[in-house]
């Protein structure tokens, strides 16, 4: 009898892992079947596994990392900034140098305040608007993610069973067991993909609302670009109602020099980012004018929000935002979304010209896989039914089988170490693996 094969590295990591960590690993959407990789170190867009496997990295830490792994100015930044000390109850010029660079990319980050996540980016813009304009309601789009706080979860992932009928408003729908009641009456979910009933439902409810957050590439929303006609949508009722507009550009940020907002036509009050502006360390930013921003001044006594925590503004995460802006320059952006274009234009033609009934949504440089003919516009035309995402997860693995790395929904985000040959290793990859799964899956349905 032959030996069973010896356990790889990473499969005796996660044997440790679960063991002192529920479900082995500490975000689901690092996890893979029967176990993850385990990092050992990255370099440019590659990682390397702690089995020595190099993988293409199309996650770049859910987006974070724009310069891919190991960037030397980021490097050279920490080191110096380290050197003198990691975190001090003092603030540091590098906090102010950080917000100066935000403040001169878009005008509307006139004022800015750090943080360390994205989640408490927009929690923190979301209790500023609520105590700028005395209410306490919020909207935001169905499906869409903006990090873990309360209201902000509402919708997250509703199903075809909870959502409500195509012909009501969207439904507040719990993601979390033991959120309370309130929560759900106090959020209003708008429908990514529908104008009109978009206007109803802020025509009804404008009045209560203390913010709208918006994202508009939301990736749970199925990575397509948000419509004029919402956008158009939004900004009346803003004006109409004075509701305070919050643009979630933690990822969407990157699309363009000043951010995404522009780009669309949106005006945002206040705007939450994260992600790229930390260079691959932890933070989190909310940005707006000065007036709106005195929500949180507290030079003149208690503030209305206090906002602040042990390592906001933390010196390594500002010198590693300012190297990473710094080399984030239009002509990078152009190029990097330039990429972002031609993978978009060869994946669609190579799956029309196969007759693969997928589709590949995105922008700049951010892109997503969906299967199926659906024209995919929001939410609900992403929704894939619990067996379609086995097949999504499949495909996500058996990319990693390939050495390419995707997010769990085969979402991916290119970082500016890549060429034209990853564009072509990425295209090429994809549609053969999307093309044998869902033949694959085909055949057994059909078996
Ligand atoms: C659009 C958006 N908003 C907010 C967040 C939360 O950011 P963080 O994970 O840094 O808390 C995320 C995280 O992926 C996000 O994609």
């Amino acid at each position: 009898m032959s030996a069973p094969p010896a356990k790889s590295r990473s499969e005796s990591a996660y044997v440790r892992e679960a063991k002192v960590v529920p479900g082995g690993s500490m975000r689901a959407a690092q996890w893979f079947k029967p176990h993850p990789p385990y990092a050992a170190r990255g370099e440019g867009c590659w990682v390397i596994d702690i089995d020595g496997r190099r993988i293409l990295d199309c996650a770049n830490n859910f987006f974070s990392l724009i310069h891919g792994h190991a960037f030397p100015p980021i490097l050279d930044a920490v080191h110096r900034a380290m050197a003198g000390g990691t975190a001090f109850g003092l603030p540091t010029e590098s906090e102010i140098l950080l917000a100066e660079t935000l403040a001169a990319r878009n005008p509307r980050m006139e004022q800015t305040r750090f943080c360390n996540s994205g989640t408490e980016a927009v929690l923190s813009a979301v209790k500023g608007a609520r105590a700028i304009t005395g209410r306490e309601r919020i909207a935001k789009f169905e499906g869409c993610y903006h990090g873990a706080y309360d209201w902000m979860e509402v919708s997250l992932d509703p199903s075809p069973a909870n959502w409500n009928d195509e012909s009501c408003n969207p439904a507040s729908v719990r993601s979390n067991a033991g959120v309370p009641e309130s929560v759900l009456r106090e959020t209003v979910v708008l429908p990514y993909d529908d104008p009109q009933r978009c206007a109803d439902i802020l025509r009804h409810e404008g009045r209560t609302l203390a913010a709208i957050v918006v994202d508009p590439l939301a990736s749970r929303a199925g990575t397509v670009p948000m419509s004029k006609e919402i956008v158009g949508v939004l900004r009346e009722a803003c004006r109409r109602d004075g509701i305070l507009l919050i643009a979630d550009e933690v990822i969407s940020f990157r699309l363009s020099f000043d951010g995404a907002s522009r780009s669309f036509g949106l005006e945002p009050d206040l705007i939450a980012t994260a992600k790229i502006i930390g260079g691959g360390l932890p933070i989190g930013a909310v940005s707006g004018s000065a007036d709106l921003m005195s929500v949180f001044n507290h030079a003149e006594g208690k503030p209305k929000v206090s906002m602040g925590g042990t390592f906001s503004g933390n010196p390594l995460s500002m010198a590693a935002g300012l190297a990473s802006l710094a080399h984030y320059s239009q002509s990078a952006i152009e190029r990097l979304n330039g990429l972002g274009d031609r993978l978009r234009n060869k994946v669609r033609d190579s799956f029309s010209a196969a007759g693969v009934a997928a589709s590949f949504t995105g922008m700049g440089s951010l892109f997503r896989l969906h299967l199926g003919g659906a024209n995919v516009t929001g939410y609900r035309t992403a929704y894939t039914s619990p067996e379609k995402t086995q097949l999504i997860r499949r495909i996500q693995f058996a990319m990693l089988e390939e050495g390419i790395l995707l997010t769990p929904n085969c979402s991916g985000a290119l970082s500016t170490p890549m060429t034209e040959s990853e564009i072509s290793l990425i295209a090429d990859k994809l549609v053969a693996v999307v093309a044998k799964q869902v033949a694959g899956h085909e055949s057994v349905a059909a078996g």
